[in-house]
């Protein structure tokens, strides 16, 4: 029996209008647009704003695109899987309110929490679907607003996070085209270096956890960098030799989007060129589950049927990740 893949057939995206430069955070917070820069590659980054808007007002638009550009009818959506550490609610799902919003009537869904490496934790959670040959329609979408849990006095967070969404279709291929492999960990000793600690069932809300600011992300930068940039590399790298990749036979690597140090280092031990990294930090910053999406959105115009693309993330948790795709199609021509 031919072996079933799980082919991305279509990825869209979506970011607030809303532009936080490093000069508005200037004036904000002891910083300034050089060390911003120089430390993370970070120039500026989108904020939603208006009232009662969630992670799923910027999903559900990145959905509603990725379902007009596939030609997908709504109600042929089996699955919605939402990567986000910044549901709508507790509950329920973001990825259930996404789907009424998108009128995916027929289609279950959950949400995926794994901190940066949420999209890829979906991604390969959502291949599995595909592959069983009884769901013929996954959608995967990550998306983060980062500035409903930022603290924005904290100059150590502030200046790396935005708000933004990606969307993937995931659909059965025959050809070897799709989702090939996938490496992905965790280590709950993480937590201490990277948490929120508020508003879940150990800490629930109450009036000190809000006054002393326990619902922000606390984050020791430089311990969680060290972290990143040898999970990172080491998962990107098993990943390739487990498929027989040499940098060569890479058309992309679409990493995470944390830092522009980490990516780099990243690239260099997979002996990748700079020219065949995507970059989007500049503009968004840390979208957390949404970097990787809106990576391919951005950057769906250069890619080719056949591309190899390793995808990597590391996060919170510690969770960390990297998967092997083979891109399903050309370009499209508008
Ligand atoms: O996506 C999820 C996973 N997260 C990550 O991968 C993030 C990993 N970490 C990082 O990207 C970096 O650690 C940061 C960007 C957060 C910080 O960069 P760093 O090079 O590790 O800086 P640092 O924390 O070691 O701080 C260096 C100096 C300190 O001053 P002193 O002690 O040397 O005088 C900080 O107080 O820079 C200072 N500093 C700042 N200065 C200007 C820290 N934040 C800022 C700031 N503006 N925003």
């Amino acid at each position: 029996m031919t072996k079933i893949t799980a082919a991305i057939t279509g990825v869209s995206g979506y970011v607030p209008d809303y532009v936080l430069t490093n000069k508005e955070l200037e004036t904000m917070v002891e910083t300034n647009d050089e060390w911003i820069v120089t430390r993370t590659g970070i120039r500026e980054r989108r904020i939603l704003k208006g009232e009662g808007l969630g992670t799923s007002y910027m999903a559900n638009i990145a959905v509603k695109d990725l379902l007009k550009k596939t030609n997908t009818n709504p109600e042929d959506v089996d699955l919605i899987i939402c990567a986000t550490s910044t549901p709508d609610m507790i509950f329920p799902a973001t990825a259930n309110i996404i789907g009424k919003a998108v009128g995916a009537v027929n289609a279950f869904g959950y949400d995926l929490q794994a901190a940066c490496s949420g999209f890829l934790f979906a991604l390969a959670t959502g291949s599995r679907f595909i592959e069983s040959g009884r769901y013929k329609k996954v959608i995967i979408v990550g998306g983060d607003k980062m500035s409903s849990i930022i603290n924005y006095k904290d100059r150590t967070t502030c200046i790396i996070f935005g708000d933004g969404a990606g969307a993937v279709m995931l659909e059965p291929n025959l050809e070897g085209y799709g989702v090939l492999d996938d490496v992905l960990h965790a280590d709950g000793t993480g937590e201490q270096f990277l948490y929120l600690k508020a508003g879940g069932s150990r800490y629930p809300a109450t009036e000190e956890t809000v006054a002393h600011n326990e619902h922000t992300v606390v984050q020791e930068g430089t311990t969680v960098f060290k972290f990143a940039v040898k999970g990172m590399s080491d998962v990107a790298a098993e990943v390739m030799e487990r498929n027989n990749l040499t940098g060569d036979d890479i058309a992309w690597l679409v990493p995470h989007q944390a830092n522009k140090r980490i990516i780099d280092a990243t690239a260099s031990r997979m002996n990748v060129g700079t020219d065949k990294v995507m970059l989007n930090i500049e503009r968004y910053g840390n979208t957390t589950s949404g970097t990787i999406p809106l990576c391919l959105w951005d950057y769906e115009s250069q890619l080719k049927k056949g591309d190899k693309i390793i995808l990597a993330a590391f996060g919170g948790g510690f969770t960390w990740g990297a998967v092997y795709v083979k891109w399903a199609y050309d370009p499209i021509q508008n």
